[in-house]
């Protein structure tokens, strides 16, 4: 099992452990990532999630790389031996939604843009492609103001720590 102080990422380690648990809750299968950045912290930990399980799944990442080159990042991956998870996109996620539009996530993480605008787009399109949501930076009042916009307080909220919180779509 690797340790989790040893993934590089823009989270704290209540966050990083969130991620890594992501895999045990859904099984593995499918999962989405807005904002890889500089070392594809979120993306990373969900990889060793599902391999350290010996699940089987994949990461499609999403990040506009203008700050941080996806080659850089993807050595970060390569070091913790889970390139096979990962699919990096390039570019901004309202980009992506067309091209992604078809498909279903077991878990969606959302730590793009964050600005309200980009939040709550981001918000809407997970909210019709994911049963389970998570959202980094809730501490923002930008980013906590497009969580209560989007609707998704109706659903149950399941992890809430500092900066993260993941809701799962209550069934009707
Ligand atoms: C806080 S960082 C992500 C940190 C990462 N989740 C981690 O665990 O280390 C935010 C990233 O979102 C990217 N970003 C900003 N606006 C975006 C957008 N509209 N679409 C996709 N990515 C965006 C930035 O380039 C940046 O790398």
């Amino acid at each position: 099992m690797t340790d989790l102080d040893d993934v590089d990422a823009q989270l704290t380690a209540a966050d990083k452990e969130i991620l890594y648990s992501i895999p045990e809750r859904t099984g593995g299968g499918l999962y989405y990532n807005i904002g890889d950045g500089r070392w594809g912290g979120s993306t990373i930990l969900m990889a060793l999630g599902l391999k350290e399980r010996n699940l089987s799944g994949h990461i499609w990442t999403v990040d506009t790389y203008h700050r941080y080159n996806p080659s850089d990042v993807a050595k970060y991956s390569t070091k913790h031996e889970v390139d096979s998870y990962i699919t990096r996109c390039k570019g901004r996620s309202s980009e992506w939604e067309d091209k992604l539009k078809d498909k279903w996530f077991e878990f969606i993480f959302i730590d793009g843009g964050h600005q309200y605008e980009c939040a709550l787009e981001d918000a809407a399109f997970a909210m019709t492609h994911s049963n389970l949501i998570g959202f980094h930076d809730t501490n923002m009042n930008r980013v906590s103001k497009a969580i209560q916009d989007s609707g998704i307080l109706e659903w149950r909220l399941i992890h809430d720590v500092v900066r993260t919180k993941v809701f799962e779509r209550v069934s009707k």
